[in-house]
């Protein structure tokens, strides 16, 4: 099909501000959660048509085991509903499901429910759904130097062999913060070297389609350059 052979973007998003969203309703921080699962449902299936052929979410940072127990253990409950429910819509939308980051931290029926949606939606070509759990991107570059060693070739481009070629890395496109900081919290530090930045001051349960849309029309927008000169300039000389 001809719309197949359209480059799609890489789309990265830190989905922030739950927690502050629930308060000031005066409900409990995993309110927001629950509601943020619920965006979460918007933005993929508006994904697809916005030309985003890879979406890459942030869920659940190393830093956030230092938060009550009782938000982690509603996040963790939040997640494995998430990737149980939605496993079948999914691979139905044509969608893949992958998660990135730790796993040997995660509550053990959390891991066999990841591996399980994994498989089930393995032949997903419309949309790649990659989802950071216990995700640290300081910790992802650590670990493709050590598979680097391993494999006996830690030379610069074993090394560089590993970071861009490793199954967890694509280079972002466009990187979506929601909840107003301006910061990268440890996510995908190495793949948005040439990202370009998004920030909004909406919370992320209030993201929908149209923010989405917004965001990727900005991106649109945008001249990339990459260290060269652009189209621009070009034209222009
Ligand atoms: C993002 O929302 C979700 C996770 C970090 C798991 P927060 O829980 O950080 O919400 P705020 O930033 O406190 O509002
Ligand atoms: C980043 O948000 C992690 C996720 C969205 C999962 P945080 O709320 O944890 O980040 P900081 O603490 O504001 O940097
Ligand atoms: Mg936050």
């Amino acid at each position: 099909m001809e719309g197949s052979r359209v480059k799609t973007i890489h789309a990265a998003i830190i989905m922030d501000g739950n927690g502050r969203w629930a308060t000031r309703r005066g409900m409990p921080r995993q309110a927001g959660h629950a509601a943020g699962v619920e965006a979460l449902g918007r933005v993929v299936e508006a994904a697809p048509d916005l030309g985003i052929g890879t979406l890459t979410v942030y869920a659940f940072s190393v830093d956030n085991w230092q938060r009550p127990k009782v938000e982690v253990t509603a996040l963790m409950a939040l997640l494995r509903r998430y990737i149980e429910n939605e496993t079948r819509r999914l691979a139905e939308g044509g969608a893949r499901i992958t998660v990135i980051g730790r796993r040997d931290r995660l509550p053990g029926d959390i891991a066999i429910a990841i591996a399980s949606a994994e498989r089930a939606t393995a032949g997903g070509t419309r949309l790649h759904l990659r989802v950071a759990v216990d995700y640290s991107a300081r910790d992802a570059i650590v670990e493709a130097a050590m598979a680097a060693a391993r494999s006996g070739d830690a030379t610069r481009e074993g090394l560089s062999q590993q970071l861009t070629e490793g199954s967890a890395h694509r280079d972002v496109d466009l990187l979506i913060r929601t909840g107003g900081e301006k910061r990268l919290s440890d996510f995908l530090l190495w793949e948005c070297a040439y990202a370009e930045l998004y920030f909004t001051d909406r919370l992320w349960p209030d993201f929908g389609a149209e923010d989405l849309a917004a965001a990727v029309a900005e991106f649109h927008a945008r001249e990339r350059r990459f260290g060269g000169l652009g189209p621009s300039a070009v034209s222009a000389a």
